[in-house]
């Protein structure tokens, strides 16, 4: 039995208030708040256990190393990897594709290479290739989403030609909340020899993560969106890409040998993790993995697929409200705008009073809101303890906007 009520007690920042009202947390999507076993585990690490880690020889620094590697096995089982040195730290999903860009891309695509990729990437899963496209002359494939916000895999394998090196897709739109079939995606762009990018940040926050199942290449997960701290995150790397990928940044850590003319590098994972990382970010990631999968991650996607529900009800029912993307594989994310004369911003402004968080603006989306004909968007996304009442609350402060501005 899932007890919501439990579970928000484990949250601190849930009970105050804001602006005289309780706060109504419905800004998930852009990061979830932090529940009491991640802000202690941090304050812990810091307190008693703290040393930079892989290069001491001491006591505190051997336990610092022993934490903070003991998360990439976490990692590696909450998204299925086969191996532990397939998970390389990062921190968040906007490095990984960085990463994957510069120490994949670069020395594998060339001038008339094309990646295929949605309208509806996040710019951390566009920018990077653009980077390649403006810099190496590789050509970008755009695929549209139809009208309910679906991706037919389809229409991407379709997309496939002589010249496809990579695709690039989101698991989870951040703005529609569609869920994307990337495993046929996947599975048929490795019959091709074509390698796969899967942007995780949304998906795995909400629903189990098996990348072997999926058979993707590359999956990039962020900590701050799965309950644990900003500039914590993770790239899963096949092992067979890992070893065409050269070295992103140069420093400690990732390397075997430096001499005045002469260089070898460490193996991956640590070829790939460059300086001091955010160790306690690290350590605290892992905590948050544990807390998310000790109430169970299936036991979290049936509670927010009845928020979902709900709020589709309670929202559709708002004949004023303009709900982006209908699909049936929709999460509990619902971006809107309102007929009439209120912008988005006005929206989160007039919700804030009311002590509702939601996000508002393009939502590091643009090319989906040029498809959409929109220049921004009310969002409201939920998380594992986010309530029925709350998704009320935003409708009631809703139809008060409705009548404010309308
Ligand atoms: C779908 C998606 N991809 C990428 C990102 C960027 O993640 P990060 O904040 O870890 O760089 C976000 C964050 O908003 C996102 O929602």
């Amino acid at each position: 039995m899932y007890d919501v009520e439990k579970i928000r007690q484990d949250f601190p920042i849930l009970s105050r208030q804001v602006n005289g009202k309780p706060l109504v947390y419905l800004d998930n999507g852009a990061s979830a708040q932090k529940p009491k076993i991640v802000i202690d585990t941090i304050s812990t690490f810091y307190s008693n256990e703290y040393a930079n880690v892989h290069r001491g020889l001491h006591y505190l620094s051997n336990l610092a190393t022993d934490k903070f590697e003991a998360v990439r096995g976490k990692i590696r089982t909450f998204v299925n990897a086969a191996k532990e040195e397939e998970i390389l730290y990062t921190s968040g999903t906007t490095e990984a594709f960085n990463l994957v860009s510069y120490a994949w891309g670069v020395p594998n695509l060339k001038a008339g290479d094309e990646i295929i990729l949605s309208v509806m990437e996040h710019h951390a899963n566009i920018v990077p290739w653009h980077f390649l496209r403006e810099r190496h002359g590789v050509v970008l494939k755009w695929i549209e989403p139809d009208a309910n916000g679906d991706i037919d895999p389809q229409k991407v394998i379709d997309a496939i030609g002589p010249k496809t090196k990579m695709i690039a897709m989101t698991h989870m739109s951040n703005v529609l909340g569609t869920v994307v079939d990337v495993k046929t995606i996947c599975h048929e762009a490795r019959r091709k020899g074509v390698v796969t990018v899967i942007d995780g940040s949304q998906s795995s926050v909400h629903m189990k993560v098996d990348v072997q199942d999926m058979d993707c290449d590359f999956f990039a997960i962020t900590g701050h969106k799965l309950y644990g701290p900003s500039g914590s995150g993770a790239l899963y790397a096949r092992s067979e890409r890992m070893a065409e990928m050269r070295p992103f940044m140069g420093g400690g850590d990732m390397i075997r040998e430096v001499g005045r003319d002469v260089i070898t590098y460490n193996d991956p994972p640590h070829k790939f993790e460059a300086g001091t990382p955010g160790i306690a970010q690290i350590i605290g990631l892992g905590a948050a993995i544990d807390y998310m999968q000790g109430i169970g991650m299936d036991a979290i996607a049936k509670h927010e697929r009845e928020l979902r529900d709900h709020a589709t009800e309670k929202l559709g029912a708002l004949n004023w409200l303009n709900i982006q993307g209908q699909s049936a594989t929709k999460g509990a994310i619902f971006s809107f705008t309102m007929n009439g004369a209120a912008h988005p911003h006005d929206i989160s402004t007039v919700l804030d009073q009311r002590g509702i968080a939601v996000r508002a603006g393009h939502h590091c989306a643009q090319p989906l809101m040029d498809h959409l004909s929109v220049s921004a968007t009310t969002r409201a996304s939920m998380g594992l303890y986010n309530t029925i009442q709350e998704v009320d609350s935003l409708v009631d402060g809703l139809h008060l906007c409705h009548e404010f501005f309308g």
